[in-house]
């Protein structure tokens, strides 16, 4: 009935802890400040401006969008498909509240979002669900041939007027695209290019993130 349906939460996931939210919005801020005064981001600057030879300050054209999570399941109170059975999955129960270190191992940008990539171990992968690269298929051709997980993110800050779902379908487009070729050692990783504004870092060191895993009822 419609009360059981409004005590599903808008989304499930893991929440990272406040101390761990500012370190990760400093390495991101950090990259987006370097990354826009390369000469290889500068040679595209296009995809950002639509124009040559303007410029853009990354860290002015992503506004941040709360608290920082990596979502596991999207509830939207109830009316989203599948909300309830995850919500009744003994494994979402059990470790409802538990403390997880979540891996970062990419920081990626695109000229709607920029987002860190999550790797899921294998328990991690428990909470995820497994449909979910699948249902993406629709959004991004070729994301149900991704490893179940791939879509996993946090999303750190959107372009004017995106709303968040978008970093975790501009996260599958990149996985999806070849590999291209390391555009520049940064300090924090090698940089690669994707063509349309695409870039990812892949992290020398892997962020190690302290979350709890819980629900956001908004
Ligand atoms: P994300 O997980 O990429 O950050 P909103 O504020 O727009 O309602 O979104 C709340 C949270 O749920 C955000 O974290 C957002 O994206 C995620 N989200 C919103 N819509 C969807 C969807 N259709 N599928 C998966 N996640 C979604």
């Amino acid at each position: 009935g419609p009360l059981s349906e409004t005590s599903l939460p808008l989304y499930f996931g893991w929440f990272l802890f406040s101390s761990v939210q500012d370190k990760v919005g400093c390495t991101a801020m950090d990259f987006l400040k370097t990354l826009d005064t390369l000469e290889a981001f500068k040679k595209h600057i296009t995809d950002f401006t639509g124009q040559a030879e303007k410029e853009v300050d990354l860290e002015q054209y992503f506004e941040a969008k709360g608290v920082l999570h990596c979502t596991t399941k999207f509830c939207d109170y109830g009316k989203a498909d599948g909300a309830s059975e995850y919500a009744k999955n003994p494994v979402v129960k059990k470790f409802y509240s538990a403390v997880f270190e979540l891996s970062l191992t990419a920081l990626f940008v695109t000229p709607r979002t920029v987002g860190a990539r999550v790797s899921l171990t294998d328990e991690q992968l428990k909470l995820w669900p497994a449909d979910t690269e699948k249902e993406s298929e629709a959004d991004v051709p070729g994301s149900a041939s991704l490893p179940v997980g791939s879509r996993a993110h946090i999303t750190l800050g959107c372009a004017k007027d995106v709303e968040p779902v978008q970093t975790g379908l501009d996260l599958l487009q990149i996985l999806t695209l070849p590999q291209g070729e390391v555009v520049e050692e940064m300090e924090l990783g090698s940089l690669r290019y994707y063509g349309e504004g695409r870039w990812m870092l892949s992290l020398r060191e892997p962020i190690c993130a302290a979350t709890c895993f819980s629900s956001f009822y908004g």
